[in-house]
């Protein structure tokens, strides 16, 4: 694979890539880093305006080691998919949603947040300018990561006197190495995501390096992924590493209540509009580690894992199945109605998708 600089010009990076694209192997893309063309950068200083920003070559960054970021975790990220449609042009899902999401988060971490129109043309310019990389229509998506970090350099515990606001890209497509079969979860009883008055709400980087050690047991002994339990009765759903959860049972979906330590999901929120205009019943509220037991169907949402059925659930080890292993009605039907309006097969009737 060919080296490439950062600061090279645009066109000698771009044919410089041309062999890469044709050896893509895009019926077999799971959710890995692919280096794509160009990323997104701008930078805030004290006064809290973000300069005007710009696409550059993909490569490292240069950063303080002092800085914010790498210091006291003052950083956020986030993650939306960008598909092709069957004609070719390609579709950005929700973007001001990740934008209002950001400035919430950035808000809890004392850090300056771009504007919802400077986060939506910055998304757009990545993946315009990454445009080879959105896979075939149907064969997954690209996948854009937002970040926005503490760049400035700090030594006393304190907000960054400098922010980076960067956007990289990477075709994706399954996240589970399952692909869409049904995911087998094990409740965690010893390790919490996150606690009432933290951060549990927003996409800071630190809430995924503290759930790293708890899926590395999990997947040590088979299991797919680790659903978290409330950190005060050690009794209520909150949710899986890096995913929302859903429990099915008759007409009654039933999803724990955002209540300041479980991320607002833009595919949980989605899905439950979804539900709700299919003529299910959406309970956003405590859902007990009990319902599980009787529970006709269990699904996962979020960015990355879209709508994953869950197979099967092991706590205190007790394992309940569902769905001998197959997709439920419920999770297909919706992952369905979702999926081919991302993809621009269907009418987009909830008006979500932006066309570039
Ligand atoms: C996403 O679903 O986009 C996320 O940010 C979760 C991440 C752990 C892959």
């Amino acid at each position: 694979r060919p080296v490439r600089r950062c600061g090279a010009s645009l066109a000698s990076n771009y044919s410089r890539q041309t062999s890469e694209i044709a050896d893509m192997d895009w019926e077999n893309l799971g959710f890995g880093i692919v280096q794509t063309d160009y990323m997104y950068i701008a930078k805030c200083g004290t006064d809290g305006n973000f300069t005007e920003g710009e696409t550059v070559p993909f490569g490292p960054i240069a950063l303080n080691p002092s800085s914010g970021v790498l210091n006291y975790g003052q950083g956020l990220f986030e993650g939306l998919k960008a598909y092709r449609k069957p004609d070719g042009s390609i579709l950005l899902f929700r973007p001001e949603e990740n934008a209002l999401r950001m400035q919430t988060g950035a808000e809890r971490m004392c850090m300056p947040a771009p504007s919802v129109e400077q986060f939506v043309d910055a998304v757009k310019q990545t993946v315009l300018a990454n445009k080879r990389w959105v896979p075939p229509t149907g064969k997954g998506s690209l996948y854009l990561r937002p970040l926005l970090m503490g760049s400035g350099a700090v030594l006393g515990l304190a907000p960054a006197p400098e922010y980076t606001f960067l956007i990289f890209v990477s075709p994706v497509g399954n996240y589970f190495k399952e692909g869409l079969a049904p995911i087998n979860l094990i409740v965690e009883d010893k390790f919490h995501r996150a606690t009432p008055g933290g951060t549990g709400s927003v996409k800071t980087i630190g809430n995924y390096a503290s759930v790293l050690m708890a899926q590395k047991i999990a997947k040590e002994k088979g299991y797919s992924d680790v659903l978290y339990l409330d950190a005060v009765h050690k009794k209520y759903l909150e949710e899986v590493s890096s995913c929302n959860i859903f429990v099915v049972k008759g007409n009654v979906i039933s999803t724990p209540a955002i209540k300041g330590t479980i991320l607002p999901g833009i595919t949980r929120k989605s899905i439950i509009d979804v539900a709700v205009s299919k003529g299910f019943q959406v309970e956003e509220r405590l859902v007990s580690v009990d319902e599980l037991l009787d529970a006709d169907e269990v699904f996962c949402t979020g960015t990355a894992v879209v709508v994953s059925p869950v197979g099967s659930i092991t706590y205190q080890g007790k394992r309940v199945e569902y769905g001998h292993q197959s997709v439920g009605v419920v999770s297909q039907q919706l992952y369905t109605s979702l999926t081919s309006l991302q993809m621009g097969q269907t009418e987009d009737w909830m008006g979500w998708t932006m066309q570039l």
